[in-house]
């Protein structure tokens, strides 16, 4: 595991773009797993202004979307779809056919998590994944007692990333499943950068820290993989020490 101290959460924010960035400037046909959540936002919104100051070409990259809400119709303003449309594809003006999300649509007939990883394979797998941190250290919608070779399937929420995402859904009920990659899909991607910002973030870090392959805390499954990087801002580190 490769750790970044960034000095602030700009500075943190700007190392994960940039990394995708020189991702796709040096391979366009790059395919890059997304994660949504509040810390995303301002990478997203970072990638949109310097993907167009830079005049990026990213017509041939392709994109995964981590998980998604069960329960909710995919053009709720909550749903992932909605999150990824606004704060991505419109403002590059990227087409839907870069986009692949987890077929909610299939949960029923029993076959979402198998095709949608069928759909990763056919992709050639995922060269960058992008992901975010739960305060409980779950990654996706993998919640703790997630297996580490877990794939694509329906997961339940626990009530604490319930909690944390009430807000999203105001009045309207909260979801309480999502179809979310496993550990399994994630460990898969060639290369994983986790953004971790805030002092909500700071004690699963910290757990990170001195834990590996431990069910209960699922971010420390992704300690096996080769090219794993963890970016930090101050608040997310401030409750490890790291000897130099
Ligand atoms: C959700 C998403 C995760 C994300 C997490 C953290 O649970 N499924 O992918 O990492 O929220 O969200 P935030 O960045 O808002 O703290």
């Amino acid at each position: 595991m490769r750790i970044i101290l960034a000095d602030s959460t700009p500075e943190a924010v700007q190392t994960v773009t940039t990394t995708v960035l020189e991702k796709i400037s040096s391979y366009p046909s790059s395919v890059i797993g997304l994660a949504t959540g509040r810390t995303m936002e301002p990478v997203y919104a970072h990638l949109v202004e310097e993907a167009k100051r830079l005049a990026l070409k990213m017509d041939k990259t392709f994109f995964f979307m981590l998980d998604e809400y069960l329960g909710i119709e995919e053009s709720h303003p909550s749903s992932f779809k909605t999150y990824i449309k606004s704060h991505l594809q419109n403002p590059l003006h990227l087409h839907d056919s870069q986009f692949a999300f987890p077929p909610t649509h299939l949960v029923s007939q029993g076959i979402a998590g198998e095709h949608y990883e069928s759909l990763i394979k056919e992709a050639g797998g995922i060269d960058l994944q992008l992901l975010g941190i739960g305060v409980n250290g779950h990654i996706g919608f993998n919640e703790p007692g997630s297996a580490a070779d877990s794939k694509t399937r329906v997961v339940e929420l626990t009530e604490s990333t319930k909690a944390a995402n009430r807000s999203h859904f105001g009045e309207g009920e909260m979801p309480s499943k999502a179809l979310s990659m496993g550990i399994g899909s994630i460990l898969s991607a060639k290369e994983l950068v986790l953004l971790a910002t805030g002092k909500s973030k700071a004690d699963a870090i910290k757990y990170l820290m001195n834990h590996h392959d431990d069910e209960s805390c699922p971010v420390t499954y992704l300690k096996a993989h080769p090219h794993f990087t963890l970016v930090l801002d101050p608040e997310a580190a401030s409750k490890i020490s790291l000897k130099i």
